[in-house]
């Protein structure tokens, strides 16, 4: 059972930026990643719908022989999680919040940003995570439609990107933010962008380092840690693979085989 894969998905592209680090982690692993291209953006979708969509993929991973799964999308962890959980009780699932904890100790201006999805950020469970761990801190949100759909398109500098995405930090700024948090596993693919619209000060937080960890801790807690030779992941996506294969490159910087994932 070890020697077993583990399912990885997001919404799209995403969650190559947490793929990116459990392979680093846990380079044995045989890694599986579904991009459900097909359905992006998740952000602007209802919540009914998203977990529709976890239980296709979960069930096509279940298939696969997989021993955990990783919910590599914000979105889709605020929406599915818990009925994942249930249908699966023996499963380990890892999924993902927006890192309101670490940016709340970290911050010294007392002013913390949330860059997110619309569906993240209107969720109970994000609201949860603000009573929770943000009452000292002030917690500015800001939804950042069409950033996943120029992301999925490889689209990491242009003009239209970085309007946009000056739009959207513009108001962090103004309210005396000194950490801001990447709460879309998109958005760390922007940090380049990001560090030169920033001023030095500015820390961005994510958690896909955190992610990676904790699946390191599940395993290894019910002795399913891969001992194999390193191995590459495999990838499948709901749109089209030759797109997907052609940006693979930039976002994951090899190229890979990607089939189709026709459910
Ligand atoms: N990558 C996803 C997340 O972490 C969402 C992107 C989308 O809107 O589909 O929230």
């Amino acid at each position: 059972m070890s020697e077993a894969p583990v399912g990885v998905f997001d919404s799209g592209v995403g969650g190559l930026s947490v793929l990116k680090e459990i392979h680093t982690l846990l380079p044995n692993e045989s890694l599986l990643y579904v991009a459900d291209c097909g359905h992006i953006p998740y952000g602007e979708k209802s919540p009914g719908f998203i977990r529709q969509r976890c239980a296709v993929v979960a069930d096509f991973f279940q298939r696969q022989g997989a021993k955990a799964l990783v919910l590599a999308c914000n979105t889709a962890t605020v929406a599915g999680v818990a009925d994942l959980r249930q249908l699966y009780p023996e499963w380990p699932i890892v999924g993902m919040e927006p890192a309101v904890k670490p940016a709340a100790a970290a911050t010294r201006s007392g002013v913390v940003g949330v860059l997110a999805t619309t569906g993240t950020l209107q969720s109970a469970k994000f609201a949860a995570l603000l009573d929770r761990f943000a009452n000292d801190v002030r917690v500015i949100t800001q939804p950042c439609p069409g950033l996943v759909e120029l992301i999925e398109t490889g689209d990491l500098h242009s003009d239209a990107l970085f309007t946009l995405l000056k739009g959207y930090i513009e108001p962090l700024l103004a309210a005396g933010c000194d950490t801001i948090i990447l709460g879309c596993t998109h958005y760390p693919f922007l940090k380049p962008l990001l560090s030169q619209m920033l001023p030095p000060s500015i820390s961005l937080i994510d958690t896909g380092a955190a992610v990676a960890r904790q699946l390191q801790r599940l395993l290894t807690e019910q002795d399913l840690l891969a001992v194999g030779p390193s191995r590459e992941p495999q990838f499948w996506t709901s749109a089209s693979p030759e797109h997907l294969g052609k940006i693979l490159p930039v976002l994951w910087n090899k190229s890979g085989v990607v089939r189709s994932f026709g459910l």
